[in-house]
């Protein structure tokens, strides 16, 4: 399907983002493995949700997603009757995670700690991702995973069991890797301990605190000690930052708007696009910060603005915006100065190469951008010229690229929008609605 964008002289109103899709994925496993009924309101609507919600379903796990009538705000509630530690079914056939990389590096975790087998996939662009890196740990811990995809790639054969706890670095900085040995722990005997030479997002960490189980964090190390049981869940999911962020890029950009976003996840651990943006001059103030499920939660007015500068991004910071560097990469087109992103090689194995995807779409819309081996490059300030642009079947690619639309001389066309039902169904409806055509 493709979609037309043209160029915005406003964005104007007041948006809820769907719920965090990280955490919605986190709080399904996890209900799933409690023992008794948890209830989680505002879960994501996207599809990679939707994929692990199908392969709990396969394995046992009564699960009841709600959706809303009308046009109200309100996101979906999952009602998951959890199975606890040892409730889990073999199941009939493959399970399928779709376009999701944390549903099948989270459940990796979970299915190496079964006493049956069972076969991960998902589609062609999840089977050419590393799993080298979940594969490689979870074998350390007793269970034998075949790559049938070869060379680490899904599908994978997971032949679980009891598992020991280890102590195990992370070669990358990734919190679903972490999240993966975190979960593998559960059905351990011993203690896991991960540490993160970096940080990043510690959902799972919080949850699993909140559901009572023993984990603790001293500096970069995370060790969960051996529990029996967990408890259920009842929760709000927040707001997902990283959907938020498109709007937060198109107010910013496009003069005159102003935008309230409410109800929006800010965990210290994935705002690094609001301090990147800050940074550079955006005018976003962050009021009635509370705390909702474990997580740290608030209202965003964001306004166009003025003056803009370029930004270095790169080391620590990388994990805290990973998913936005493409849209940051459409802001820097213009801001005065170089911006420069180093070190997030990582994006070249995302649901597409990021990197290159957002040097060529770039291109195409008349701006010179350099490719590095981890980063880019951008000179600023650049015009964008509408251009006809792939999707890369990527939905973070889809929606950075719609939000350089509105900023361009002309139409855009971009491929492929439905891509943006992975995380944000409804994505285009809501542009509709804040969007003032010029
Ligand atoms: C995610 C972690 C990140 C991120 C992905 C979601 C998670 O991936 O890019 O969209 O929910 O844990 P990595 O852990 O592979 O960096």
């Amino acid at each position: 399907m493709e979609v037309r964008i043209r160029p915005a002289r406003s964005i104007r109103g007041e948006v809820r983002v769907p719920g965090d899709k990280s955490i919605s994925h986190r709080a399904l496993l996890l209900g799933a493995l409690a023992r008794g009924e948890s209830v989680l309101q505002d879960l994501s609507p996207g599809a990679d949700v939707q994929s692990t919600a199908r392969c709990l379903r396969a394995l046992g796990v009564s699960l009841a997603i709600e959706f809303s009538q009308g046009n109200g705000p309100e996101g979906p509630t999952a009602r998951v009757q959890g199975v606890g530690l040892s409730g889990l079914s073999p199941p009939a056939s493959p399970l399928d995670a779709g376009n999701s990389g944390t549903t099948l590096r989270l459940l990796a975790g979970v299915l190496a700690g079964q006493p049956f087998e069972s076969v991960l996939t998902g589609d062609a662009s999840l089977r050419r991702r590393p799993m080298g890196r979940v594969i490689e740990p979870l074998t350390q811990m007793g269970a034998c995973i075949e790559s049938e995809g070869g060379r680490g790639r899904a599908p994978l054969r997971i032949r679980g069991g009891r598992l020991r706890g280890i102590r195990y670095k992370l070669p990358v900085p990734s919190a679903q890797v972490k999240s993966c040995l975190l979960l593998a722990g559960l059905f351990a005997d011993g203690e896991t301990t991960v540490i993160e030479p970096v940080p990043t997002r510690d959902h799972t960490e919080r949850l699993l605190r909140g559901q009572g189980a023993p984990l603790g964090r001293s500096g970069p190390e995370i060790t969960l000690r051996p529990c029996s049981a967990l408890e259920p869940l009842a929760m709000r999911v927040p707001g997902d930052l990283s959907s938020a962020a498109f709007w937060i890029a198109a107010a910013t950009l496009v003069p005159g708007s102003e935008l309230a976003i409410r109800g929006v996840g800010l965990n210290p651990t994935r705002t690094g696009f609001l301090a990147a943006l800050q940074r550079m001059g955006a005018c976003i103030s962050v009021g009635g910060v509370r705390e909702e499920a474990g997580e740290p939660v608030g209202d965003l007015l964001v306004r166009g603005a003025e003056r803009m500068q370029a930004v270095e991004i790169g080391g620590e910071e990388v994990p805290t915006l990973v998913d936005e560097v493409p849209l940051l990469a459409v802001v820097a087109t213009q801001a005065e100065g170089t911006t420069v992103v180093r070190d997030a090689e990582e994006l070249r194995v995302k649901e597409t190469d990021r990197l290159r995807a957002v040097a060529e779409n770039l291109r195409r819309m008349g701006v010179f951008v350099e490719e590095l081996p981890d980063g880019l490059v951008i000179p600023g300030p650049q015009p964008l010229r509408g251009a006809c642009l792939p999707g890369y079947g990527d939905h973070r690619i889809v929606m950075a690229f719609a939000v350089a639309g509105l900023i361009a001389r002309g139409e855009t066309t971009i491929e492929g929008a439905e891509w943006v039902d992975i995380s944000y169904p409804g994505f285009f409806e809501v542009l509709s609605q804040i969007v003032e055509l010029r």
